[in-house]
């Protein structure tokens, strides 16, 4: 599969060196994005909102060679040799080569830093690989000056989506759709797109505090997970299901109605959860402290009748949203009540932010 809109020829001679930054955030999503076809092609939409404080910051510093045969780069965590991430961007640079035919014209050295602490059980897929991608989009502008801003967001998630599904929802925007969804203009399977609709003011500087219930290593790669999805026995119910919660959430999103918004996203997250124990393999990937802690917050909600709700990812952390004016109450809730469950007393304050930034 080739997509033509993407594809360009270049004349890498006079370009020899350079260097460009960009940080990208991670994202959250409310509709799930679980179960994939060939090339990244996701089963069903999904939406996210953008994190502020959790992100990516790649430095990508390339040096013209003679072509040769492979890719020839290397890759820096933290200002140290990362070998173990060598066979994911392999695997990235063989599926973006025919959009970026400079890749193997040049030596590329990649020095990537996480705004959050390396073993938090966060995937730093979603803001790592987009950060990769728009470095490489940058790349491709020196050679291509006169390509649009829209081009090069377009092609930036693109790209990024073909390093991580989810990393193509990390470019622009504070709630981005990826996904073929009737009711949303200009969506699409191939990128992530901005929102294009009003949202109402409740949702404007909504919180996620993170709460770090297990540090540890994924217990099934997201590879894994989304293979899960084949032949299993809820697959199209449940694909189904995340295109009405799009068209739900859409209504939501106008009408301000929050209480219709906590039902939504934490049954989103329990069905995602719910499709890894029905399939086979089945996994359990919430630990005990996950059900504590959601048992306490759905206790605190009905007590207070605050916009508190929570959502998941493919682990046991636990995303607490709520909005901005609701901070300190329920900031007190969390020191009191929830910290207790984080694994070393560990969580994360985060916002929704505005997408990726060049340095
Ligand atoms: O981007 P991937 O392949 O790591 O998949 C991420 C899937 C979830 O985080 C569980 C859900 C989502 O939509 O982000």
């Amino acid at each position: 599969m080739l997509v033509d809109q993407f594809c360009f020829s270049l004349d890498v001679s006079k370009l020899k060196e350079g260097s460009v930054v960009w940080q990208s955030p991670s994202n959250i999503a409310l509709v799930k994005y679980w179960g994939k076809k060939e090339h990244q092609i996701p089963e069903n939409t999904s939406i996210s909102f953008t994190l502020n404080e959790c992100k990516t910051i790649t430095t990508l510093t390339f040096t013209k060679k003679k072509l040769t045969e492979n890719f020839s780069f290397q890759v820096f965590l933290d200002e140290k040799p990362k070998p173990d991430f060598q066979p994911k961007i392999s695997t990235f640079f063989k599926r973006i080569e025919a959009y970026l035919p400079f890749l193997k014209h040049y030596h590329f050295v990649i020095k990537t830093k996480n705004t959050f602490p390396h073993s938090s059980g966060i995937a730093s897929s979603a803001s790592g690989m987009s950060a990769l991608a728009l470095c490489l989009m940058s790349v491709e502008k020196l050679h291509n000056p006169e390509m649009t801003q829209e081009y090069f967001n377009k092609k930036a998630s693109f790209l990024a989506r073909l390093g991580s599904g989810s990393a193509c929802r990390s470019i622009e925007g504070s709630l981005v759709v990826w996904g073929n969804h009737s009711e949303i203009e200009g969506s699409s399977e191939l990128y992530g797109i901005k929102y294009p609709y009003q949202v109402h003011d409740n949702f404007n500087n909504f919180n996620d505090t993170i709460l770090l219930v297990d540090k540890g290593e994924k217990q099934v790669s997201s590879t894994v997970g989304h293979n899960l999805m084949h032949g299993h026995p809820f697959a199209k119910n449940r694909f189904a299901q995340a295109e009405e919660n799009i068209s739900k959430l859409k209504s939501i999103l106008a009408s301000g109605d929050l209480n219709a918004f906590v039902e939504l996203v934490e049954s989103e997250a329990l069905t995602l959860h719910a499709m890894m124990m029905t399939s086979l393999p089945y996994f359990i990937l919430m630990k005990p402290n996950t059900l504590e802690i959601i048992n306490k917050i759905w206790q605190f909600r009905n007590e207070t009748g605050l916009p508190i709700c929570f959502t998941l990812d493919a682990g046991a952390n636990v995303h607490v949203l709520y909005p901005e004016k609701d901070e300190e109450k329920i900031l007190k809730f969390i020191n009191t009540e929830l910290v207790a469950y984080c694994q070393n007393g560990h969580y994360i304050c985060d916002k929704i932010g505005f997408g990726a930034k060049k340095q």
